[in-house]
């Protein structure tokens, strides 16, 4: 059952469908789904392929892909469900607009994910102007929030969501919520096009601390949703305080979010990094 004054829409961060009406059975309520690569690589349907040493052809996985999430999307019909193109570091936008097309026509209700790469802001740019839904991903910085604003400009509400990594900042012993919370604060300051889908939540402790900071979004996995319903779908109190430990906090920047998109630095290593860890789970399926 929802909460009276979660200000947050609770999404799963999944790539199987029978978890996806788990959490619908257990919460009562699902406000979306986000997939990845890595999490469709994992999902059951795939893994019993794998298993028996079986592998896909290109157009064997995106089949696959595609019924995934349409079986996903009949359980939570009309809500947001994230598809991500396949994109590695030279991917032009091109090649991403034609498989977000594709994509964007599985369901009624697609964010199409796409990395943050120039290609990939080149690409989001089109979509939008298209009408297409988009979820900016591999998000680790300010500057690429921003360079995502910027790209976005005129979007309707609701079409664009900006994915921040939590975890894997703190897997550098950076304080991934700091960020969250910088990313925030900066959006708060614009005209609300872009929504916070604070995502690569590792525990417990980072969804109460979203829920505290009010993103727009969280997309979680299924143990957290879990340890939630365990603790009768707890709000955080205004007093409860996260406590990052040894990890670092990013400092906030000031930004000016109304530059030419192309004037931001959107290089980061973690990007790279989280780039090739897609493309290498997503091939490693492949004949
Ligand atoms: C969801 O949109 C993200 O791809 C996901 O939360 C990443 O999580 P991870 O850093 O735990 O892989």
């Amino acid at each position: 059952m929802k909460p009276e004054g979660l200000k947050t829409q609770i999404f799963l961060d999944s790539g199987d469908p029978k978890e996806t009406k788990e959490m619908l059975d257990l919460l009562g309520f699902l406000d979306g789904q986000t997939t990845n690569p890595s999490l469709f690589a994992k999902s059951p349907e795939v893994q019993e392929k794998i298993s028996k040493g079986e592998k896909y052809t290109k157009e064997e996985i995106y089949a696959e892909y595609k019924k995934i999430i349409q079986d996903i999307s009949a359980l939570i019909p009309g809500k947001s469900v994230s598809v991500e193109v396949y994109a590695d570091a030279n991917t032009s936008a091109e090649e991403m607009l034609k498989q977000a097309r594709e994509m964007n026509t599985w369901i009624d209700s697609a964010h199409i994910k796409l990395p943050l790469t120039s290609e990939g802001l080149k690409a989001a740019e089109t979509l939008v102007r298209e009408g297409v839904d988009v979820n900016m991903t591999l998000i680790f910085n300010q500057s690429q929030a921003a360079g995502v604003y910027a790209a976005t400009n005129g979007a309707k509400k609701g079409q664009v969501f900006l994915s921040p990594f939590i975890g894997r900042l703190d897997d550098i012993d950076l304080d991934g919520m700091s960020y969250i919370k910088n990313v925030l604060k900066m959006y708060r300051a614009g005209d609300g096009h872009v929504e916070v889908l604070a995502a690569s939540a590792r525990s417990y402790e980072h969804f109460l601390r979203c829920l505290q900071l009010e993103s727009d979004l969280v997309t979680v996995p299924g143990k957290i949703l879990r340890e939630w319903a365990e603790n009768n779908f707890e709000l955080p109190s205004e007093d409860w305080q996260y406590e990052p430990g040894d990890l670092a906090p990013i400092p906030y920047e000031d930004m000016d979010l109304n530059k030419n998109y192309m004037q931001y630095n959107i290089q980061h290593d973690l990007t790279d990094k989280g780039i090739e860890k897609f493309v290498a789970d997503w091939n490693n399926l492949l004949v």
